[in-house]
This record gives C-alpha cells, structure tokens and sequence, in this order.
C-alpha cells in the first residue's frame, strides 16, 4: 500500500507513524507512507493556500488550486482520496478494515482552519473522514490516526497478534481487563480464575466481564449488536 498525506503541516503526521509498528511496516515494505507540504503547489509567490470565505464569516478555506494541483500530482489509477473532517462521517474499525482491504493507495487530504473549498470536495474526494466528535487543529493528526489504524492491518504488519485482537473486536464489545506478574502487587490480588488454568472458565469469565465493561463504558455498541 502507498498512503500519501497532504497538509500545511507535514510533521505533524510524520512524526508519529516514525516509530514501533509504523517504521518498522515501512523498513519491511508493507507499506510506503510520504507526508507533504501542501505549499509545495501553491502557485504564487506568497505561496497562499487560504483565502477568507465568501459570503463572510471567521476563518478561512483552503484555496482550491493548490489543493487541485496536488491531486493531480500524486493521484494513480487506484488512488482513494480522503479529506479529513469534523463534517466527514465517523472513521471506525470497519471502516479501517474495508480501507486495508479494498485499497492500495490512500491520497489523505488534511482541512485545516475554517476548512476546504467545496469544490475540491465535489469534483477530487471520494471520502471525507472524521476521526471523531471534537475538532481538532488541523487533519494531520487525524490522518495520522488513520493511517496507523489501516497499516497495522495489513497482512504481516503485526503477525499473529493480530487475528486474536481483530476476533474480539469484531464481536463488537470492549476486551475484558488484563493483568501480568506479579499475581498479587501490595496486597493487589488478580482474579483468581486467571490462576485456574481451566480455559473454559477463563474464556467464560472474559466474556462476562467484557459484557460488563460494554454495558458500562459503551452500551450503544450492544445496541448496535442487537
Ligand atoms: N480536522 C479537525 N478535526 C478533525 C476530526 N475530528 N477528524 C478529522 N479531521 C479533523
């Protein structure tokens, strides 16, 4: 896979997907990730890429000629273009697994300020994406985010890790607790049925108090189970 990102600023994104899983996905070739700065197509020589909107109003949009000339720049014949955006509708893990699945080059467009001409989204994006409610900065964060969520799903990136997370999540609830050595920490004593060594209680007990957690933390996620 090739994930281009594209923003006012690159190190923003660039930093993150540096370390652990994300470098070393890349040292192996699983995936090529290129961050860039958007003023690199800014044609003038103050090399603008916003303007206030029209109609009035705080902030200012993302100018659509930079924005039009980087997508034509980095875009191939398989390119998936995303903007990220508060206004996009909610990325998740089905959404990340489909994107690992079905893509081979992700083309991350980042809004920042006020946000991005409509016509770029219009006539370049064939996704926008939220990473959640709130809003942040600027979309390198979040692209960051993204990226990170659908790389450590392609084959190979994690290993055999992977298929025991992706089976409890794809269950749609929450993991149950976890705890390692020592089994009591100042008096802290970890459930004993973890000490059993019977897997059937084990696997039964994780159940419940995933169930539990769910019904707590989450409970919209069983009422999308149901
Ligand atoms: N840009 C600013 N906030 C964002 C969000 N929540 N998701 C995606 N892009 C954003």
């Amino acid at each position: 896979m090739r994930i281009d990102i594209v923003s006012l600023f690159p190190e923003i994104s660039r930093a993150p997907l540096q370390e652990s899983m994300m470098k070393r996905a890349q040292e192996a070739g699983q995936v090529e990730i290129h961050c860039h700065d958007l003023r690199e197509w800014a044609s003038d020589k103050h090399r603008k890429t916003d303007d206030e909107p029209f109609g009035g109003g705080q902030g200012m949009v993302l100018k659509p000629e930079p924005l039009f000339a980087c997508v034509r720049a980095l875009e191939s014949e398989q390119a998936h273009v995303v903007l990220m955006t508060p206004q996009g509708p909610r990325f998740d893990q089905k959404r990340a697994i489909a994107l690992a699945k079905e893509q081979t080059h992700l083309l991350l467009l980042c809004g920042h300020y006020e946000g991005v001409d409509h016509r770029v989204v219009e006539a370049l994006v064939d996704e926008e994406l939220s990473i959640g409610d709130y809003v942040l900065t600027n979309g390198a964060l979040a692209a960051a985010v993204v990226t990170d969520a659908v790389v450590r799903l392609l084959p190979g990136v994690l290993g055999d890790e992977r298929s025991a997370w992706e089976e409890s999540f794809s269950e749609g609830i929450l993991e149950s607790p976890q705890y390692t050595r020592p089994a009591d920490y100042e008096g802290r004593k970890i459930p004993e049925v973890l000490l059993s060594g019977h897997h059937e209680k084990i696997a039964a007990w994780r159940r419940e108090q995933a169930l539990q957690r769910t019904r707590e933390n989450r409970p919209d996620l069983l009422g999308e189970q149901e």
